[in-house]
């Protein structure tokens, strides 16, 4: 089917040629805030007003009832190319009806590496040893000097968060032989953690590998407390939304909990961790390093204090980078791309896929809104 409909949609940012081609091709007639930055909200509710029938969004924008009011009469569709939806407020898509989707699996696996490789970056010193030589500051292949690194073989990682990222970040370390401790304050998956458990039974008894390791779940205050790494995977949940929030989970108290030699890895939303008391703890070497991929408020400011040049050495930042892999930002294929979902998304909807029932459509987050 195409757009004999004459559907428009609206894209806060560039989701890469093959998907918007996709979209073209639909017929449908698309316009693109070329950005890099994001549009301001005016501009957002303008496009809306002007009667647009799909909107894509990125997670710099700010999506509310000033969104949905606009959109009222015309919009079918909020389409967000990330797996996270905190920017955008449901109770408000639902009290409009408008169904929004999100970019949920095809990440999985492209954001676990990349916390597993920003982990083996900060405790390895991968960074400083770059460093090093770049600016002739290597003397001379010595036992230890100038620094030495942590290994992550045989340590014990706390993951926090064990949906779908949390999972895959399992499964790639326990490929490292490190012990898991899991923590979820909502959902457990015990089939996933025995299963694990067997591989690594498996792999001990086989001699693959030397030392016998274990993954179970537990308390929040055990696994910050026994882990060697904390690796953080929940969603943002903010106090007025849920009795369990996951705001400033991470926070002076909870800092305080973890080893003065332990790393703390964040790819999941920055207001998950308190920057400030952060900051603080490394400083006051109270925990080894951190490896940031998000923070409170993107891009960094330059007061950051994760900025201090005092603990640049134990503090690595990356750019919310962690999904940013080719295939997965880029490819058309919704069951590999973000961009490919996202455009999928659009046309289950504009064109009235799963009998046009948003309720069954599979990237629809707020299918509670449509329930019969
Ligand atoms: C990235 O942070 C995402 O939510 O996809």
């Amino acid at each position: 089917m195409t757009n004999e409909k004459g559907f428009r949609i609206f894209a806060t940012s560039r989701i890469g040629a093959p998907a918007e081609n996709r979209l073209r091709e639909h017929g449908y007639d698309l316009e693109v805030f070329e950005g890099p930055e994001a549009p301001p909200k005016s501009l957002i509710i303008e496009k809306v007003k002007s009667g647009v029938d799909g909107l894509i969004t990125t997670l710099r924008d700010r999506i509310d009832a000033e969104i949905f009011e606009a959109g009222k009469e015309t919009l079918k569709v909020v389409a967000q190319i990330a797996v996270g939806f905190d920017n955008i407020n449901r109770a408000d898509a639902n009290k409009y009806r408008i169904p929004f989707t999100h970019t949920a699996d095809v990440l999985t696996e492209a954001t676990a590496e990349f916390a597993f490789f920003m982990m083996g970056m900060v405790a390895r010193k991968m960074y400083e040893s770059e460093r090093l030589v770049r600016e002739q500051r290597w003397p001379s292949w010595h036992p230890f000097l100038p620094f030495l690194g942590d290994e992550v073989t045989g340590k014990t990682i706390a993951i926090i968060g064990t949906g779908r990222i949390g999972l895959a970040m399992i499964k790639k370390c326990s490929g490292f032989d490190m012990n898991i401790l899991c923590y979820d304050p909502a959902y457990q998956n015990n089939d996933y953690v025995n299963g694990i458990q067997e591989v690594m039974d498996l792999r001990y008894a086989r001699g693959i590998q030397k030392e016998k390791t274990a993954i179970k779940y537990v308390e929040v205050e055990e696994a910050l407390r026994t882990a060697d790494y904390v690796s953080i995977h929940v969603p943002l949940l903010l106090p007025s939304e849920t009795e369990k929030p996951t705001y400033h989970f991470i926070n002076e108290k909870t800092l305080k909990l973890m080893k003065p030699t332990a790393y703390l890895i964040n790819t999941s939303r920055g207001p998950v961790v308190d920057e400030k008391a952060l900051a603080k703890a490394l400083k006051e070497k109270t925990i080894a390093g951190a490896a940031l991929d998000v923070f409170e408020k993107e891009p960094l400011p330059a007061d950051s204090p994760l900025l201090d040049p005092e603990i640049a050495d134990r503090t690595r930042l990356f750019h919310h980078f962690a999904s940013g892999g080719q295939i997965t930002r880029l490819s058309v294929d919704p069951e590999k791309g973000m961009a490919g979902r996202t455009a999928q998304a659009v046309i289950d909807i504009l064109e009235g896929r799963y009998d046009g029932d948003p309720a069954r459509m599979p990237y629809v987050v707020n299918k509670e809104a449509f329930a019969k």
